[in-house]
């Protein structure tokens, strides 16, 4: 994600897009530049870290005006810096360009204007559509950009303007948001709300396939394909706070909802568009490597150590390949038996965290080479290992880790079934249906998410207890662990989570008459013994809540409360069965008055031994 603000009025520029993207910088903040039309010339400023970098700079070369645009930076394509900061402009200078999304055809778009004589400065996929404007300029900007419109895939909120047309910004959406602020004499463009909040509370959403034509006395609404179009106005009535939270209660709350879209943004240009295969072009490994692979080490904290559990079960699953996961802290003084052929994957969401951080530097000292699945592009772990999948689930605020945990999960699908599919173990239906399955699973996370209320009556339940049990076998186990952590570390409950298997090896000393324990069902295989583990804590008066596939009669007859999950492949099964874990930690921390987005003793990132 990332933040985009547009202005033109009365107002000194740089003033109003600044303070805007002051207010999104909770979108990205890795880079920011600011874009302005002065004295006719149009002038360009960014730098590479926090916006006050760039505000430093303004200060040596200020930039004075009444129209311009301006971008915080999420990186997703091209490390961040000065020069693949936005707004990106052309050969010419002309135009300048800021956007928040993937231009997922921008290579070939690339190549094409090379070949035309077009020079690039940047390693970013939104560059493209600088020099694709200037290379469809007609003199009429409007309908250069529905040219360009019919150029561009993959999903976008772009925000254009021209030394050309000084009156006039150009904002086309698909698939990433954008605003239009309304005002007198003065309009705004957005990604989001909060940006423009103190100047107007009128504003128009654009819709999927819109584009707006913004002067300071019109905006004008059309189809991508240049029809007109006509759009009510919204009345924003957040206060500044609930609306950087997009009118959640919480960023937790706002993050677990964003899923379907991170998932989904996540598989974005990793499968073949006929679903058949999977593409992970982020790998530069030399021939042979794969297939001398002789065993792989995940190495990750807390919730990321989790997501590496899972990994573990569906690599080896899949791929066949030997799989230890260690948490961090562990893992650097164990002298870990590895060879030449052992790859050390290590997880972080924030890509900062100490002890994962030393255990990346510690497999490189011993020679090992290291990829690293983390959400921040710009981050230490993404920087010094040799290969990055990076999760595209953009900034994640709350302390708790969820839309980072499921995009893990889908990066680890990915690169397990990438194992596989290099070493030919997977026969292609079996390989088609799977990947039908992953790309189905923002549409199953979004159903799981319509479940809200109920879970939020059975948190609600949870708020008074003291103790917890969450309980599952194979990959429900790891995602138990999941669970119970959640609940911890955000409502202060005490949560343990076990394999269900193992409560009667002493654990289930603690079962007393109701006693919650929550307990999951999706691997179908394992069914009958689990079912057999919650009879064990139902004889000793557990109060039981079951989670299970829809359409699942059986289960009902053996707990107190059941909660149905959409089908979908057991396999997959933990990146749905860990959304109503987190809703039922969110709200039960509601329910007990805690401060869910920052919870007590705990940080974002731990960058602390
Ligand atoms: C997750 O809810 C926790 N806040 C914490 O365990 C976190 O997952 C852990 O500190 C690892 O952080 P990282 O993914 O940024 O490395």
């Amino acid at each position: 994600m990332c933040g985009i603000v547009g202005y033109i009025g009365m107002r000194d520029v740089k003033e109003v897009v600044l303070e805007g993207l002051r207010k999104l910088e909770y979108r990205g903040y890795d880079s920011a530049g600011i874009a302005a039309i002065e004295g006719g010339k149009l002038k360009v400023v960014k730098a590479v870290g926090r916006l006050v970098n760039l505000e430093d700079k303004l200060r040596q070369q200020p930039i004075q005006g009444h129209v311009g645009i301006g971008h915080t930076r999420w990186a997703t394509h091209g490390r961040p810096s000065d020069d693949n900061a936005h707004p990106h402009q052309d050969c010419s200078g002309r135009f300048a360009v800021i956007h928040n999304g993937i231009v997922e055809n921008y290579l070939s778009l690339r190549e094409e204007l090379i070949a035309k004589g077009h020079q690039f400065k940047s390693e970013t996929d939104t560059e493209v559509v600088a020099h694709l404007i200037e290379d469809l300029y007609n003199g009429d900007f409007f309908q250069t950009m529905v040219a360009v419109g019919r150029r561009i895939r993959g999903a976008y909120a772009l925000v254009v303007m021209s030394q050309n047309d000084p009156d006039t910004l150009i904002a086309m959406r698909k698939a990433s948001p954008l605003i239009v602020g309304l005002g007198d004499g003065e309009n705004f463009v957005a990604s989001d709300i909060p940006a423009i909040l103190q100047y107007t509370r009128d504003v128009y959403i654009l819709d999927d396939g819109e584009m707006a034509v913004v002067t300071k006395t019109r905006v004008e609404f059309y189809t991508l394909a240049g029809e007109p179009v006509d759009k009510e106005t919204l009345r924003v009535t957040w206060d500044a706070i609930a609306a950087e939270r997009g009118g959640y209660d919480h960023f937790m709350l706002k993050e677990i909802h964003e899923q379907p879209k991170a998932i989904r943004d996540t598989l974005t240009g990793r499968l073949t568009p006929d679903l058949n295969r999977v593409v992970l072009s982020e790998l530069h490994w030399q021939p042979g490597f794969l297939e001398g692979l002789d065993r792989i080490h995940i190495v990750a904290c807390g919730t990321a150590w989790h997501a590496g559990l899972v990994g573990k079960a569906i690599i080896e699953h899949f791929a066949k390949i030997p799989v230890e996961v260690d948490v961090a802290s562990e893992y650097r003084y164990r002298d870990p038996l590895q060879t030449d052929h052992t790859l050390v994957l290590v997880i972080s969401q924030s890509g900062e965290t100490a002890d994962t951080l030393a255990a990346l530097r510690l497999a490189k000292h011993r020679g090992r080479r290291v990829l690293a699945i983390t959400n921040v592009l710009g981050s230490s772990v993404a920087r010094e290992a040799d290969d990055v999948v990076v999760t595209w689930a953009g900034p994640e605020i709350a302390v708790a880790s969820t839309k980072a945990y499921t995009t893990q999960l889908v990066a680890l699908y990915l690169f397990a079934i990438y194992l596989a599919q290099e070493k030919v173990l997977l026969d292609p239906q079996e390989e088609s249906r799977l990947l039908h399955a992953l790309y189905a699973l923002p549409q199953a996370a979004e159903s799981v998410l319509d479940s809200a209320p109920q879970i939020q009556q059975f948190a609600e339940q949870y708020a008074k207890v003291h103790d917890t049990f969450f309980i599952g076998r194979g990959l429900d186990f790891a995602v138990a662990l999941e669970g119970s952590l959640k609940l911890k570390e955000i409502s202060y409950i005490h949560a343990e989570a076990y394999a269900a298997g193992e409560m009667k090896h002493g654990t289930l000393a603690l079962i007393t008459e109701g006693v919650p324990v929550i307990a999951l069902t999706t691997q179908t295989a394992l069914y009958d013994k689990t079912v057999s583990n919650i009879k064990e804590v139902k004889a000793r008066d557990a109060f039981v809540l079951g989670i299970t596939w829809a359409g699942d009669e059986v289960l009902k007859k053996s707990v107190d409360q059941v909660l149905y999950l959409p089908v979908t492949d057991p396999l997959l099964a933990p990146v749905v069965t860990v959304i109503p874990l987190q809703l039922l930690a969110y709200y039960a921390a509601v329910a007990r008055g805690n401060d869910v987005d920052k919870p007590r003793n705990l940080a974002k990132s731990v960058t602390v031994e």
